[in-house]
């Protein structure tokens, strides 16, 4: 059973993504075995509570610095013991110990096709907001293994999204949301729960289901 740390910061809609397809047996042969949260007000936590997973909130502002945040943070994650850790819609750059103790078992979704709109300032709403100014006409989201840099790991899972004359940023954050994040990121995590996902450099290879 594969053990899964989430990590989150505001409303959790791909924590409960996740827990949904665990419970519906999408996602095969892993649990979350704890929530992780960096702003006590998250609506996540009580996503958390009422599945019953144990959950704690981890915030900056209980620490003197940045350092001793990362450190408690690492420690935080290390008493959970996990095999994978997931980002959805964590607000924080992976601490340079986390990126250490966990190379190639974090992952992270992000609400863009990779390399467009990401990187520095691209979080949450800014990333679609950023999208219709370029006037792009296809989006979507991107699965992607976390390295010490800001969304440059190996892509596992992308899925493109089409924008419509009228999206707002709203609107089209939220159809980003239902027809590719709640899609790739459980069907990522079942494919590591499943040994299928191998990183080759830059590239990951996704291994068919009989080999
Ligand atoms: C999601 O759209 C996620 O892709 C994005 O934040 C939102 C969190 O929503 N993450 C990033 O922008 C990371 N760079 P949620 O809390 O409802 O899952």
């Amino acid at each position: 059973m594969l053990r899964v740390t989430v990590c989150v910061s505001g409303g959790g809609t791909n924590l409960q993504a996740i827990i949904d397809r665990i419970a519906d047996g999408t996602i095969r042969n892993a649990q979350i075995v704890q929530v992780v949260c960096n702003n006590p007000g998250a609506f996540a936590l009580e996503r958390a509570a009422k599945a019953g997973i144990p959950a704690c909130c981890v915030s900056p502002k209980d620490y003197p610095d940045r350092e001793a945040f990362h450190e408690a943070l690492l420690a935080k994650i290390n008493e959970a013991a996990p095999d994978l850790i997931v980002l959805a819609g964590f607000m924080v750059a992976v601490p340079h110990q986390v990126c250490a103790a966990y190379a190639g078992r974090i992952i992270n979704i992000h609400p863009a096709l990779i390399p467009s709109f990401c990187g520095k300032g691209h979080y949450g709403l800014h990333v679609h907001e950023k999208a219709l100014e370029r006037g792009v006409k296809v989006t979507g989201a991107t699965v992607h293994f976390v390295d010490e840099d800001l969304d440059t790991g190996p892509i596992i899972l992308q899925k493109a999204v089409d924008i419509q004359e009228d999206d707002t940023p709203q609107t089209l954050q939220r159809r980003v949301m239902e027809q590719a994040e709640w899609i790739i990121l459980p069907r990522a995590i079942d494919l590591i729960a499943q040994g299928r996902v191998r990183i080759e450099g830059r590239r990951t290879r996704i291994l068919d289901a009989a080999d």
